[in-house]
């Protein structure tokens, strides 16, 4: 098989930038390892910056995401036992889209499907050859028969642990990383949200977030050891650590209810440079990973696809530099989020060795961001995304 861009990974980066390159004339093979059920049984973040939004547009897969997204105008934070409210209408007339991320990738599939789209589910063994030479090609198997795709580029759009990061050689990358020292336990409930937009505070107990899916699906995170056993988490106990960790309001308006997903996950922040070796370009999960807190994985993603995209329309059109500004623009980009949800984490989260003045500083943090107008602009700004 031939192909212009051979795509490995059929997530929503994957998906939305073999949309793209479609509508932009260009043809694009994607190789899942999954079956698409798999892909589409994963339960992930679902606020979406407006550029998302106006990406999901672009690719003609935006109908029902402006059907059934939630638009939110602002967040609320909480730190003790106050909250207010950070109001991205006023302050830069901008606003997020509430949508969960598993349904992102199910539109992405139906709009693939409405123009042909190439998608092979269950390859396996993908493996990138010639990356750094004129005419790269990817081989897999797929019933047990070893296939070949023949291209012009290969793009990892296969997450954290895919294969294409780790096709690069050592000595060409530069990795940068940060570890917390906790994670988040993570509670899905069929309960109504304790509110109509997300809470996140910060306690001296540990960090806790409200988030939703609808109005019947509630999505809560509260910050635990990421080596706690989650036995001792209960429904019971995590309803009463959550209660305790938010302003009085929430706590009394509070819906319990039994959980139909419980995970921990651990936090961290990476990158690797630069996005490119040769033929193959790094896009999403693949180049980095960001804590939850400022909701900017998937989002990030989509930025990435955006000069990606962008960069191999010019480069098909004659433009033969244009590739070379892919990975530069995308980690001026992917550099501030990290830092954003570098910082939204350090300022809503209590560290192992944190003292009574480091939660004091945390604390006075917030109290200037909500006494600040200048303070909430540039959380606002951040939060619903820089431009690209
Ligand atoms: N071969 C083929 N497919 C692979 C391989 C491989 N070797 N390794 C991983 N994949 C597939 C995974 O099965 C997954 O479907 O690549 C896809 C990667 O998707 P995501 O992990 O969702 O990564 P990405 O598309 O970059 O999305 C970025 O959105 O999925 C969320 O929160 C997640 O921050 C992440 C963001
Ligand atoms: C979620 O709804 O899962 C969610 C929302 C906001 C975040 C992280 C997760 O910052």
């Amino acid at each position: 098989m031939r192909t212009q861009v051979c795509i490995i990974g059929g997530g929503p980066s994957g998906l939305l930038l073999s949309q793209l390159l479609h509508l932009a004339g260009i043809d694009s093979v994607v190789l899942e390892r999954h079956t698409r059920d798999h892909v589409l049984s994963r339960i992930r973040a679902g606020v979406l910056e407006w550029g998302t939004v106006r990406m999901m547009e672009r690719a003609e897969a935006a109908e029902r995401m402006h059907k059934e997204g939630f638009l939110h105008e602002g967040i609320q934070l909480a730190a003790a036992n106050r909250g207010f409210r950070v109001d991205f209408k006023s302050l830069i007339d901008s606003k997020v889209m509430i949508y969960g991320q598993t349904e992102v990738t199910a539109d992405l599939y139906e709009a693939r499907e409405k123009l042909d789209g190439v998608i092979v589910h269950e390859a396996q063994g993908a493996a990138l050859h010639d990356l750094d030479s004129d005419a790269p090609y990817v081989t897999y198997v797929t019933d047990n028969a070893e296939q070949r795709i023949d291209c012009d580029f290969v793009v990892g759009c296969d997450g954290y642990h895919g294969v294409s990061r780790a096709s690069i050689p050592a000595a060409k990358l530069k990795t940068f990383e940060k570890v917390y020292p906790f994670g988040w336990l993570g509670v899905l409930a069929e309960t109504p949200p304790v509110s109509d937009e997300l809470i996140y505070a910060n306690h001296r107990r540990g960090f806790a977030l409200c988030s939703m899916r609808n109005d019947a699906l509630s999505r809560y995170y509260i910050q635990t050891p990421t080596d706690d056993p989650m036995e001792k988490w209960t429904d019971a106990a995590f309803w009463d650590e959550l209660q305790r960790r938010l302003p009085n309001e929430a706590a009394d308006a509070l819906v319990k209810g039994p959980s139909v997903e419980k995970n921990i996950v651990p936090l961290r922040s990476f990158v690797a440079e630069p996005m490119r070796y040769g033929r193959l370009f790094l896009v999403g999960d693949a180049a980095h990973i960001v804590p939850p807190t400022g909701a900017k994985g998937l989002n990030l993603a989509v930025s990435d696809v955006h000069y990606l995209h962008k960069a191999l329309t010019q480069h098909y059109q004659g433009e033969r530099l244009a590739l070379d500004h892919y990975s530069p623009n995308a980690l001026a980009r992917v550099w501030k989020a990290i830092r954003f949800s570098w910082w939204m984490t350090t300022t809503m989260h209590r560290f192992p060795d944190q003292g009574e003045f480091d939660q004091r500083i945390q604390e006075s943090e917030l109290a200037y961001l909500e006494s600040s107008a200048a303070a909430q602009t540039q959380l606002a700004e951040n939060y619903v995304g820089l431009p690209y």
